[in-house]
């Protein structure tokens, strides 16, 4: 957790919060889902999608299948998943093309919701320049979500940071500490700039999205309003009781060694 939190600091993203989801697959399926609520204006959990405009939602061809599934499962619909181009020997998303696409998206009457952007792809590592992405989501008001399932721990390392630059601009960004990091399964860091439209999302309240910082004073949250699953996953709770037993007042520290 030590490390977990250390990335999050350099992501600059410590400050709004985040939660330990059983999978990066959850956590980017959490993400697309505030995409898509937060584009349909907090109604698409009631009213469906059904007479809604067709939402879009952007990445290049490197991302990992996990993407197509979240995309899959929101209802979006693998067809308004649009693959960018990658230029250069990163594989990054070719921005202009990105640009233009929403561009043209907007004007044939589809409704943009983000932009997966992937730092470490999983065939050939491809990392989009987040900086440059989370520009043109800005400039279309898009939610942006990093996946850095694996290379997300590499961020440790000062000369890898350049990576992600930008990252700290991300709406949501998704590491795996317990790929690289030594943490038990399952442990994925899902850090967001805005805890309350994952809660509002998936709880359907605004009030509860407001106490939602509150809760992410801590790193996690216990309450399972934070993921898809519904409910504190085992690691959680595996961490919240360790936590306890390490607190325990009466606990010699030589107990705890
Ligand atoms: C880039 C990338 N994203 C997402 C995933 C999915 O991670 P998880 O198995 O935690 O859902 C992987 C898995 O290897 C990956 O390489």
């Amino acid at each position: 957790m030590f490390w977990t939190g250390y990335v999050a600091r350099l992501a600059c993203l410590t400050a709004s919060g985040g939660v330990i989801q059983d999978s990066a697959s959850s956590a980017t399926l959490a993400a697309v889902l505030v995409m898509r609520e937060r584009a349909l204006k907090w109604k698409g959990n009631k009213l469906g999608l059904s007479g809604q405009a067709r939402l879009r939602i952007y990445c290049s061809g490197h991302v990992h299948t996990s993407i197509d599934r979240a995309i899959w499962v929101s209802g979006i619909g693998e067809d308004n998943l649009v693959r960018i181009p990658v230029l250069g020997e990163m594989h990054s998303l070719d921005v202009a093309a990105l640009d233009a696409a929403i561009v043209a998206d907007t004007r044939a009457g589809f409704l943009p919701a983000g932009i997966i952007a992937s730092v470490g792809g999983t065939s050939v590592g491809g990392t989009d320049n987040i900086a440059e992405v989370c520009e043109v989501a800005r400039r279309h008001d898009l939610y942006v979500h990093v996946d850095a399932a694996w290379a997300g721990s590499a961020m440790i390392c000062a000369e890898f940071r350049n990576l992600w630059d930008g990252i700290e601009m991300a709406d949501s960004m998704v590491f795996n500490p317990h790929k690289w990091l030594g943490a038990q399964f399952d442990c994925s860091a899902h850090f967001l700039r805005n805890p309350e439209s994952l809660v509002r999302t998936l709880t359907g309240s605004a009030i509860s999205s407001i106490c939602a910082p509150l809760a992410f004073g801590f790193i996690a949250d216990l309450t399972g309003n934070y993921s898809t699953p519904f409910s504190a996953s085992l690691c959680l709770l595996l961490v919240g009781a360790a936590m306890c037993l390490v607190m325990r007042p009466d606990r010699q520290v030589q107990d705890v060694a």
